[in-house]
């Protein structure tokens, strides 16, 4: 589409909106609701979300990973200890994470800290993973240069020769973060862009209640 196509755009947001007499006393509760609906919708991919991070520099990175789980303290992703937002994360464990669900007008941003996953915990979940995806985590060194695809595929072969018959063990460098969030805002397309947004918040460390503001569109 043209670039003047795209500033004329004028699709008005129409959904019902939050009140906020009827929203649960922390944010997870309202982030289960949302979810389900997003799957509802048909959304494909609807738990992945885009997080953010930044190292020492200051520079923020993006890239999207998939949720695995959540509970009332924070939520989890799995991917390789040494990839680059892994590097970051160890010198800079403050995250921000965004769900889009953009044909339902959400979104929801989670601001917070990583810590990494239990070995058990990540262990558990690679098992369950199927097999052609627990070799891909294997022979995949995340975010360094690759010379050629067949370098890659030469690495498949060989590992699923090294594995051949064995439980695929979890490896030292792939594994789980738990996400903390202390800020979660939740975002609700209205009509005339006069949008709800409700943020609930609260103090670092993990129990402490949950405030709730609405913020201006
Ligand atoms: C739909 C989708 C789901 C993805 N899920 C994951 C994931 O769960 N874990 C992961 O490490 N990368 C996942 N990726 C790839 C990442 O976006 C990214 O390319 C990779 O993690 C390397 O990022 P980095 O170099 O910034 O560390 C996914 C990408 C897409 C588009």
């Amino acid at each position: 589409m043209p670039a003047d196509d795209i500033a004329s755009l004028r699709n008005d947001y129409t959904e019902a909106g939050i009140r906020q007499a009827d929203l649960p006393d922390n944010p997870f509760d309202l982030f289960s609701r949302w979810l389900d609906e997003a799957f509802a919708a048909g959304i494909p991919e609807a738990h992945g979300m885009v997080i953010a991070t930044a190292g020492v520099d200051g520079q923020p990175s993006q890239r999207t990973v998939l949720m695995k789980s959540f509970d009332h303290d924070g939520f989890y992703f799995y991917t390789n200890y040494a990839s680059r937002k892994a590097r970051e994360l160890a010198q800079n464990p403050r995250i921000s994470c965004l769900f889009q669900w953009l044909i339902l007008h959400r979104q929801v941003a989670f601001q917070g800290h990583v810590e990494k996953a239990s070995k058990e915990n990540s262990a558990a979940y690679f098992a369950s993973r199927p097999e052609g995806s627990q070799i891909g985590a294997w022979a995949s060194r995340q975010s360094e240069v690759l010379a050629d695809r067949e370098t890659l595929e030469e690495r498949v072969a060989s590992l699923r020769e090294c594995f051949a018959g064995e439980e695929i063990p979890l490896p030292d460098f792939w594994g789980g973060y738990h996400v903390i969030p202390e800020r979660v805002e939740f975002w609700q397309g209205r009509t005339n862009r006069l949008h709800d947004r409700f943020v609930y918040s609260r103090e670092a460390g993990k129990g402490a209640g949950w405030f709730l503001d609405r913020l201006y569109p």
